[in-house]
């Protein structure tokens, strides 16, 4: 029997959501069906609504999430019928030339069927009332009660964590924390920059913070979350409207600059400012993104002296090691997640939610359901 839920989806770019009455696929042998307990907005997420990344319509957005596994196909093996997970973003097909050499982030797999927002074997997992098949984000869209996704991008956590927290490490934490631990070769004596406090950038913060860094710098231009900054391991608060950043960088550093910068702010000025503030020989790491076809300048002095910049996607994250730990690391009271939410809505509430991300009102608003 064919499965129906509820779904917001996406009909055109700079539209809003419309929840509907959406069918599920058939489970594939490899599937498992996910019932979606929260589901985090991300600025992915609005980037696709906004019209800034373009994807196939309509299309199901959604890629932060966490559930229950509710069935699964006759090939699955790992998990079971009421296993908690959390959904990893980044499926790939573990032999092609990027996953032969570690780096399943560029699976041939994944980046060509991830713009054309369909399963590596070309289906897609719900349909329209009309038929028309729909197109789902990052292999989830998990902005629904359900989601179909193969038995790899789910990842069973202990059932102690809620949720809404545990969604939140399915993109913006995984992938600061990640910047920070997986990414970033952070010693103890270390000075980090983060530059931009929003969840990803927070979530840097504290990432800096498990792997000891000396001095963690926060930069924002709100207050607000500088304040939180600090609540989560900054050693100090910078607002960059009121203050230079670079040199605030080699004042804490007897002249030399930040050993390690981490951009999560996702602006050019955010981009040139981390350049001006890592030290010679120090290292970058990018996670902010700005529209792909603008033209970012640099003083190509500030590029110079052994600098080394790396533009990361999900923090090298690696889900079924990864996701456990920071789970844990929540439980432990190590990993401060409860503050990353700003509100609950109800999926009817996602279009708010998007406003609120918008205006720079929310760290992360998360859906819940159930
Ligand atoms: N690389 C990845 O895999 C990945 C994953 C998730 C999100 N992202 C990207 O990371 C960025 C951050 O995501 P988020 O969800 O935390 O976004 P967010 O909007 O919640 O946070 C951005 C923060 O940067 C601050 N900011 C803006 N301009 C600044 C400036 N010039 N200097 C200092 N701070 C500034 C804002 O006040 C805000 O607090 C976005 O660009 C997002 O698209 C990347
Ligand atoms: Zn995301
Ligand atoms: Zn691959």
């Amino acid at each position: 029997m064919t499965l129906h839920y509820q779904a917001a989806v996406l009909n055109e770019a700079r539209s809003s959501l419309r929840v509907e009455t959406v069918a599920a696929a058939p489970l594939a042998p490899s599937d498992v069906l996910v019932g979606v307990r929260a589901a985090g907005l991300c600025h992915t997420d609005l980037e696709v609504i906004d019209g800034s990344l373009g994807y196939p319509m309509p299309i199901v957005l959604g890629h932060e999430a966490a559930g229950v596994i509710e069935d699964v196909g006759s090939a699955v093996q790992r998990l079971k019928k009421g296993d908690h997970v959390i959904l990893s973003w980044n499926p790939h097909c573990g032999h092609c030339y990027y996953c032969d050499r570690g780096l399943p982030i560029l699976c041939e797999d994944y980046l060509a069927k991830g713009p054309q927002a369909v399963q590596f074997d070309g289906t897609c997992k719900a349909r329209h009332a009309s038929g028309e098949e729909l197109k789902h984000l990052m292999f989830l869209g998990a902005f629904g009660e359900y989601c179909i996704v193969p038995e790899q991008q789910a990842i069973a956590v202990t059932r102690d964590i809620p949720f809404d927290r545990a969604s939140l490490i399915g993109c913006g934490v995984m992938t600061g924390v990640g910047a920070a631990l997986n990414v970033a070769r952070i010693g103890r004596a270390d000075t980090v920059m983060v530059i931009g406090c929003g969840a990803v950038g927070l979530a840097a913060v504290q990432g800096a913070r498990l792997a000891g860094a000396a001095k963690i710098i926060a930069v924002d231009i709100d207050a607000d979350k500088l304040a939180l900054a600090q609540r989560m391991g900054a050693t100090q608060g910078v607002n960059a409207k009121k203050e230079e950043i670079a040199a605030i960088a080699r004042r804490e550093t007897s002249g030399r600059g930040a050993d390690v910068v981490i951009e999560a702010a996702g602006s050019a000025a955010a981009f040139r400012t981390s350049i001006e503030a890592v030290r010679p020989g120090g290292e970058l790491v990018w996670l902010g993104k700005i529209d792909i076809n603008t033209d970012v300048t640099f003083r190509w002095g500030a590029l110079m002296q052994e600098k080394r910049i790396r533009r990361s996607s999900y923090g090298e994250a690696r889900p079924a090691r990864d996701f456990p730990m920071l789970a844990q690391a929540y439980l432990d009271g190590r990993l401060m997640l409860d503050e990353l939410i700003t509100q609950r809505i109800r999926l009817d509430a996602i279009n708010q939610g998007f406003s609120a991300l918008r205006d720079g009102k929310a760290i992360r608003s998360v859906i819940t359901f159930g």
